[in-house]
């Protein structure tokens, strides 16, 4: 049954985020309304990318960084910062057990490290934010893919730039499958479709306006790099692959006429079971896979992806679906998905919490900014590990998203309660309103050497949200 914890959540985000919003100048305001003509546009799928090199025993691809023309708004010509001149960036599709080699070129004029977020990679493959491609250089980066299907993106994470080089652009999916994954009889090929959503604040002239502040005042959404598409579908089941790839913006969805959705996958792929929702949460990295079938209605219906949570004086309308004919569906949502095992008993406690200090601009994790020169935590391999993430209440009403680099965890507690089903898969991004406090189990299995984790609100990240671990054998 829907769970009713998460979207208590969903109200207290909203709530909180209302009240950010209640602090932004009416000028800006007016500029982000009657910003996009509704669905004239049908939704772009970003391309997948083709391999410059296929050999034995990997798939070797090239990107270039660089700024490109992008299509937000009919007839508006945006700037951006792209991968390989798409936005959003191209998409990987990799395999369980064949590894990937990234060779990526930056030609902005901007330095960058790219992440693979919710990968298991090396640390010289993980994007550091300190291990930047300086403008004219290039890095090449090992994805050895040893870890379940799940839905990844990758990002740009260099050090107080990311915020505002993802916003300009810099982000993309990648798509890891298996064979545990294919042998499931869901919704496949192009009725498996992926959502890149997020938000922006447009200028007049199209240009994409950046402020690490403004977050209530970027109106504008959009899925897979443009506003407001439509997306005629067949009537039978589609997978939907979510991925919040904001900066700052809590997404919370539901479909028009209310009706049912299928839940079958968080950050880290499967749930064990799928979840039957109504509406569904989405902070900024989190990914969602639902099922929606659209068998029952009749040719010719319009539904609406509706933001339940917009801030105020916005439109809450991401996405159109239109419902063409009937045609044969062999998919359908098993009762099991695939077993997770019982997370092992911790042996190791550590607490973080998340607070702003408003006067001064700071953003903390147990009192510090991040420094790259400091290690915060040294967990070891094989350790099962409980991190209690907590933000305290009222403290500034901001919301946060906790995310690590390395590991997929398990939410073991939400205010001291059993998480909800959906909430209970493999995860790599929490959210966190004021007053909440969750339970996770963690345990790094693969690689030594320096990570990090911080709140995946890109501008708190940027503004120092974030810690160093050094993970030991
Ligand atoms: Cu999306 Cu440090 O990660
Ligand atoms: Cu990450
Ligand atoms: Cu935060």
């Amino acid at each position: 049954m829907l769970s009713r914890r998460r979207l208590l959540t969903l109200g207290a985000a909203a709530g909180a985020t209302g009240l950010l919003a209640a602090a932004v100048p009416q000028s800006s305001v007016a500029a982000r309304s009657g910003a996009s003509a509704a669905f004239t546009v049908p939704l772009p799928v970003p391309p997948v990318l083709e391999p410059a090199l296929r050999t034995a025993t990997h798939d070797i691809y090239r990107m270039t960084l660089k700024e490109a023309d992008a299509r937000i708004l009919p007839g508006v010509t945006t700037r951006v910062r792209s991968f390989d001149g798409q936005f959003p960036g191209p998409t990987i599709r990799a395999r369980r057990g064949r590894p990937v080699v990234v060779q990526q070129v930056n030609e902005l004029g901007t330095p960058v490290a790219v992440h693979l977020h919710g990968g298991h990679v090396p640390q010289a493959s993980d994007g550091h934010p300190m291990d930047l491609i300086k403008p004219g250089g290039s890095r090449t980066y090992h994805y050895p893919n040893d870890q379940s299907a799940a839905t990844l993106w990758y990002h740009d994470h260099a050090h107080m730039l990311e915020s505002e080089n993802v916003y300009r652009g810099l982000s993309g999916l990648y798509v890891l499958t298996d064979e545990l994954e294919d042998l499931l009889p869901l919704p496949k090929g192009r009725y498996d479709v992926p959502l890149l959503l997020r938000d922006a604040k447009l200028a007049g002239d199209g240009a994409l306006a950046y402020d690490v502040h403004d977050i209530a005042a970027r109106g504008t959404t959009m899925v897979n790099g443009v506003s407001r598409p439509y997306l005629n579908v067949a009537a039978r089941k589609y997978r939907f692959r979510l991925v919040n790839v904001s900066n700052d913006r809590v997404f919370a969805f539901r479909l028009s006429d209310g009706s049912r959705f299928t839940q079958i996958a968080s950050d880290g792929g499967l749930l064990p079971a799928p979840v039957p929702m109504d509406s569904i949460g989405l902070w900024p990295a989190e990914r969602a896979e639902i099922v929606v079938d659209f068998s029952s209605y009749a040719p010719g219906t319009q539904l609406v992806l509706e933001n339940l949570a917009p801030y105020p004086g916005e439109d809450a309308q991401i996405m159109r679906f239109d419902v063409g004919g009937k045609v044969p569906d062999p998919s359908r949502v098993p009762e099991q998905l695939r077993p997770l095992p019982q997370p092992g008993k911790p042996t190791v406690e550590r607490t973080f919490e998340m607070t702003t200090d408003m006067a001064h601009d700071r953003y903390l994790i147990n009192g510090k900014e991040f420094d790259m020169d400091r290690v915060d935590i040294r967990p070891r391999l094989g350790v099962d590990e409980a991190w209690t993430v907590s933000v305290p209440a009222g403290n500034y009403a901001m919301p946060h998203t906790f995310h690590t680099h390395l590991a997929q965890f398990r939410v073991l507690e939400r205010n001291g309660k059993p998480p909800a089903p959906e909430e209970s898969g493999l995860k790599d991004t929490v959210p966190l309103v004021p007053g909440e406090t969750v339970r996770l189990h963690v345990r790094f299995t693969t690689y030594t050497g320096r990570y990090i984790y911080h709140c995946h609100m890109m501008g708190h990240s940027a503004l120092g949200m974030m810690g160093q671990m050094e993970i030991t054998a």
